[in-house]
């Protein structure tokens, strides 16, 4: 059985060796014109005067276009429409795309764009937290707020109460592969695009609103992507429309890629969040009473910050069951970048809030951190057969029915010896006045499933050709995470031949339509099912077929064979016989999520067919003279069910672990007092090297299978791992209390500065 191996990527050869091909490998037709934006400079100004004479003069120019060239501005926003292709009259953001250059060469389009002369009268910016609030400066008439039980009440009768804020920092895509596009005008006006996109529908149908097209006149084709984490489920769309909407009025190929520096500029990022809380905790540091406050930073347009900031109170709890708790949610538009999808989806900013939590009151009673958490978590539930303990449901009246951080828990801690290295790095810190050591845990609980709920469907075209080779396509996107390796293997398990037999084909939308993002880790979930289903009906029409020849009725499919009753065939002499018998071999497959349902306004329902969980550990040293850091080991127990490939998976929870601990530690978005970008280059932002991962780095999956049915009882692993990378940042926040008596408070990113800060107030100096 292909499932269940630990074959590697199926381009792994070809990414190692520079051979895959990307959107700017694609040979282009010697008339490409190619693209670039030129950008406001200001953060919210009207435009009062705009001279683009000097940009149409450069040598190799061929168009420029501006606002007064467009009759109806096309629409780039993935939800409202509030996001104009190119600036009309107002700028609200450095960065924001104001004209468009056409040009021979990317590097003459770039150029040029340099050359504008425009005039602007600038008008208050709302670049802060307190000046959006105090402007009222929202994405919704006011916050969003989820209730259980009654959080006021029980923080007021608690025995001990905490309180406290913290910043969360935003985060750069990074992506390797910038973003690009390129489309090819039809003789008829259609359009080919190829796009490096997590979301080849949203491309196809924003192609083709802004070119009054039918869906259908628009293909849009993607191979892969050097990485989107989220960075390329709407900020695609702008490069995709302006290719479209020049290659119509020109009539040649269009292409565009966005420098780094630009890419930086231009797109957004993960949302920075604040968190205030307030907590009511009894002796033993059993929560009693939870008060949230998130506010977070959106940007100037909508994107997709609304279900962002929902699942950011959809994971306030994580791990803990929550009696009496309320989550207030203030979605702010400030004149930066609008932020978008990033790993996790708002997740990690919820669970870094409970995580703070549970450690502020680990510190006020002077109790280890890994108790307050068992102490809290949600109790285990054991395999369908034993009896259910009590019912207990998340703040937004999910039943939790599949928790297992308890058992995950006990194992991880007692394999990494935590109480014994607890000890130690006590010793350690009472005889070492300067590099202080720290340990931090956090577990990881996270809702699987779009929390649209209609967003949950996916589909497959799977073709058996008379040779026997099979090709396969379904929705999703291969963007490195491994998906399409991992749904070969279920293809080729469904016919019991070798993975090597289905060859894996570029995303398509004229193959399979009508398809969701490739996001919220669901991509193995939706086209894993779909490409089963399809599979299936192949299947059972051959196998009917063999019945009505042969008169036999059960069938059985292994290595690469077909055998019923007497008869054994090669799988492909039976797709042969079929074929001369005129039998169709090729199906679709669908596939969508049962029993969830959600209402987004009253925040109750059952948004996640189940929860995915993980549990990191992870030991710190910091100079307390100059903020520097190591992360000296960490291990990691994660669950992926019944891992589809266990070594695709432990790449995913690595790589998750590696960027969110970036996240929080070395990766710093700086925005001057203008609203400018300051960090938008590899030279100012630092994301995590390979020689940044753990010195000591122990990964394992934990081996159970999924209580709902899941493909082969796997689980979802791009996104959940990402929030292990929160035990650094509570690691480095529990070396800077070993600093002095008092609560440290750090910020993330905890960069050196941050640490140092966080060290004076451990110490009670100015804080
Ligand atoms: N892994 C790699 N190598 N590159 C990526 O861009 N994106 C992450 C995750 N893992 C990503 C990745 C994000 S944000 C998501 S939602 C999932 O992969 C999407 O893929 P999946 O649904 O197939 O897991
Ligand atoms: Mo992932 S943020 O859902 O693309």
């Amino acid at each position: 059985m292909s499932v269940g191996k630990s074959l590697p990527h199926d381009a792994a050869r070809l990414h190692v060796t520079g051979a895959a091909r990307y959107v700017d490998d694609i040979p282009t037709p010697a008339n490409t014109l190619h693209l670039a934006f030129g950008l406001s400079t200001e953060a919210h100004a009207d435009i009062t005067a705009i001279n683009l004479d000097q940009v149409r003069a450069l040598a190799g120019v061929v168009a420029v276009l501006s606002a007064d060239d467009f009759d109806e501005m096309p629409d780039c926003s993935p939800s409202v429409g509030d996001e104009p292709l190119l600036a009309t009259g107002t700028v609200h953001y450095v960065g924001q795309p104001v004209f468009l250059v056409v040009a021979r060469s990317h590097l003459i389009a770039r150029k040029a764009a340099r050359l504008a002369d425009i005039t602007y009268a600038p008008k208050p910016a709302i670049l802060t937290y307190e000046e959006a609030l105090a402007a009222d400066a929202r994405f919704e008439d006011g916050p969003r707020i989820y209730t259980k039980g009654d959080a006021a009440t029980a923080i007021a009768a608690a025995p001990h109460r905490i309180e406290g804020a913290f910043d969360i920092g935003g985060q750069e895509h990074f992506y390797l592969e910038g973003q690009a596009a390129l489309v090819f005008p039809d003789d008829n006006g259609d359009m080919v695009v190829h796009s490096s996109t997590q979301h080849p529908t949203e491309i196809q149908h924003k192609v083709a609103h802004a070119l009054h097209l039918p869906m259908s006149a628009v293909r849009v084709e993607t191979r892969r992507m050097g990485g989107g984490f989220g960075g390329k489920e709407s900020q695609g769309n702008a490069l995709a429309i302006a290719c479209a909407v020049a290659a119509t009025r020109l009539g040649r190929p269009c292409k565009m890629r966005y420098d780094r520096d630009d890419d930086m500029i231009i797109t957004g990022k993960r949302h920075e969040f604040r968190i205030r809380y307030t907590c009511g905790f009894d002796e033993t540091g059993a929560i009693t009473g939870l008060d949230f406050v998130h506010m977070t930073r959106c940007g100037w347009a909508q994107d997709l910050s609304l279900p962002v900031a929902d699942r950011a109170m959809l994971h306030a709890d994580n791990a803990y069951h929550l009696r009496n708790v309320r989550i207030e949610s203030h979605r702010l538009r400030t004149n930066t970048q609008s932020a978008t999808a990033y790993r996790g989806f708002g997740g990690p900013q919820g669970v870094i809030g409970i995580e703070r939590v549970i450690d502020h009151i680990a510190h006020a009673l002077g109790t280890d951190p890994a108790e307050i958490r068992r102490r809290n978590y949600y109790a285990d539930m054991a395999p369908e057969e034993a009896p259910a303990p009590a019912i207990q449901t998340t703040p937004y009246g999910q039943e939790v029915e599949d928790f297992i951080l308890g058992a995950m828990t006990a194992q991880l801690l007692d394999g990494a010896h935590y109480l014994e290295r607890r000890t130690a790095v006590e010793r350690w810190n009472a005889e070492h006045p300067t590099l202080k050591k720290g340990l931090g845990i956090s577990p990881v609980k996270f809702g699987i499933s779009f929390t649209l709920t209609h967003l949950n469907q996916a589909g497959a075209l799977v073709h058996i050709y008379q040779d026997g080779s099979i090709r396969m396509n379904h929705g999703g996107t291969e963007m490195g995470q491994g998906l399409f390796q991992k749904v070969a293997q279920v293809a080729a398990t469904a016919f019991g031949v070798d993975t090597a037999r289905v060859k894996i084909t570029a995303t398509d939308t004229a193959k399979v339509p009508n398809t969701s993002a490739t996001a919220a880790s669901s991509g193995s979930d939706l086209n894993g099912m779909a490409v089963k289903a399809a599979c299936d009906t192949l299947r059972s029409r051959l196998e009917s077929f063999l019945s009505d020849h042969f008169g036999e009725s059960t069938f059985e499919w292994r290595d690469e064979r077909v055998t019923f009753g007497a008869h054994d065939m090669a799988f492909a002499e039976v797709i042969s016989l079929a074929y001369q018998n005129r039998i169709s071999l090729s199906a679709t497959g669908f596939y969508k999520t049962p029993k969830i349902e959600w209402d987004r306004i009253k925040g109750h329902g059952r948004p996640f067919l189940y929860f995915a969980h993980g549990i990191a550990l992870t030991e710190v040293v910091i100079d307390t003279l100059t903020g520097e850091n190591r992360m000296l080991r960490t291990d990691i127990l994660h669950d992926a069910g019944t891992s589809l490939n266990p070594a695709l998976d432990i790449g995913q929870v690595e790589g998750g672990f590696v960027q969110g601990a970036g996240w929080l530690t070395t990766e710093e978005l700086v925005w001057d007092a203008h609203g400018a970008l300051k960090t938008h280059a590899p030279s100012t932002y630092k994301i995590p090297t390979a020689s940044d991962a753990p010195d000591i780095f122990n990964v394992a999956l934990w081996d159970a299978p999924n209580r709902e049915n899941t493909i082969y009882r796997s689980k979802a692993v791009g996104e959940p791992p990402f929030m292990l990378g929160i035990s650094v940042f509570l690691a480095l926040s529990n070396a800077a209390a070993a600093c002095g008596p008092h609560y440290p408070a750090l910020d993330a990113p905890a960069t050196p500065e941050a640490i140092l800060a966080a060290i004076a107030r451990a110490k009670g100096d100015g804080a």
